[in-house]
């Protein structure tokens, strides 16, 4: 079958391998880096890839034929975990932060999380609209195809329905995938400090009223030291489990008080952050197969020392994601291609390891394997080309945007590093 579009002569191009489950361990060090490749696409769809001269079949009279040496590509990058929908910034606690004081003490004065909270109940969806549609920009630009999407700066139903609304509507209008996930047991505001079982069951509530309207897949929770115990947050994983939602949770992140081991009890598909864990919730999550999605930007902006123990979680055997955790507080940023330079450098993974990462391992944590992540026959047209001279590079020179060309169902999105 002929192409409809082949790009040829890249100096390199990563293919990752998807044996039918994420990379675990050292599987996640393999994949294959093609020499002077080419990548047809059928349409929307990956045709084929290959190494020197095109194959005569796979060129027709319609086929468009273009040269793009001194390029490097990957599959569309994923970026599976950011809180993108919500109103204000948080630049006015940056002194504060600045001046020693903790993610935690901010949150407990008020800011933090709760300071978005306000800021996002008193926006409006065009507002929200607008912001959000700004930042998948950004993340276009720098080479993003797919992206999670979480809830959880309105508490009450009418805000957070509003968020996933929001994404849900980016999702068709924008030439970029989005996953939704449900987060409103995000924070505990200070009424229900004392006793957050209440909410809890406000917040078990919504969980039918989010099916029903299609408006998540995924149901996450901050399971911290000052946010949700084990216990609370296993309650409410299980009772969205029971409705069918998939299960993420933000767990380990400032203090390690069991939320791998619940992660790894109730089957989640993944546990996120982890830059406290302990060995042996490792190993929970290792054995229980639930994906560490790690996100070292945070660590980085927190100017924690601490950042997530990537090498013995691949000792143990676990797959692992990095992501950008963009938010307004703990990662104000937008840039994956920055987290996985941090993934070299301070969780000290292989350049292999961190491009397997942020495409095949990350498909799997948003649940679209099926479609996206690798260069397989049949999966979407998502391809990310780089200006370098080799893939090694890209991670090596950081801090730089190095995307120039994004395809996302076989349409170029971004051009010389602007969006079409
Ligand atoms: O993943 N840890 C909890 N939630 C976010 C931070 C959100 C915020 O500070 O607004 C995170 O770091
Ligand atoms: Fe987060």
């Amino acid at each position: 079958m002929a192409a409809t579009l082949v790009l040829t002569h890249f100096n390199e191009l990563f293919v990752p391998n998807d044996p039918g489950h994420p990379l675990r361990g050292k599987e996640m060090n393999k994949g294959t880096i093609l020499k002077d490749a080419y990548v047809a696409f059928d349409g929307d769809k990956i045709l084929a890839i290959g190494e020197g001269d095109v194959p005569k079949s796979l060129i027709d009279a319609n086929t468009k034929v273009e040269e793009r040496r001194g390029m490097v590509a990957t599959p569309g990058l994923i970026d599976a975990h950011t809180h993108l929908v919500y109103g204000g910034s948080r630049e006015h606690e940056f002194s504060k932060k600045l001046n020693g004081m903790s993610y935690l003490d901010i949150l407990a004065e008020g800011g933090g999380i709760l300071s978005t909270l306000k800021a996002t109940r008193a926006a409006s969806f065009e507002t929200l609209y607008d912001k959000t549609h700004d930042l998948l920009e950004q993340m276009m630009i720098h080479g993003v195809t797919t992206v999670e999407a979480k809830s959880g700066y309105g508490l009450n139903w009418e805000t957070e329905k509003r968020q996933l609304e929001v994404a849900k509507k980016l999702n068709e209008d924008l030439p970029i995938d989005l996953v939704s996930t449900f987060m409103a047991a995000h924070v505990i505001p200070p009424e229900y400090k004392e006793n957050p079982d209440p909410l809890i069951d406000e917040i078990i509530k919504m969980l039918p009223k989010v099916k029903e309207e299609k408006l998540a897949e995924f149901v996450d929770v901050f399971c911290d030291a000052g946010v949700y115990t084990a216990a609370q947050s296993k309650r409410l994983l299980e009772a969205a489990k029971k409705e069918g939602f998939s299960l993420r949770i933000h767990a380990d992140e400032i203090e390690s008080i069991g939320g791998s081991a619940v992660a790894a009890e109730l089957g989640a598909t993944s546990a996120e952050h982890l830059m406290v864990i302990t060995d042996e919730d490792i190993q929970k999550l290792a054995d229980a197969h639930v994906i560490g999605n790690l996100l070292p930007g945070t660590t980085f902006s927190l100017m924690e020392d601490t950042y997530a123990p990537a090498r013995k979680m691949l000792d143990a055997g676990m797959a692992i994601t990095i992501t950008t955790d963009s938010n307004p507080g703990s990662c104000p940023m937008a840039n994956l291609q920055f987290i996985m330079q941090l993934g070299c450098l301070y969780l000290h993974m292989t350049p292999i390891e961190v491009f397997n990462a942020v495409t095949i391992n990350a498909a799997y944590s948003v649940h679209r394997n099926e479609t996206v992540g690798s260069l397989d026959q049949g999966k979407k047209a998502d391809l990310t080309v780089f200006k370098a001279p080799n893939l090694d590079y890209l991670l090596y020179y950081f801090a730089t945007n190095h995307a120039v060309e994004v395809y996302k169902n076989g349409k170029l999105i971004v051009k010389d590093r602007q969006l079409v």
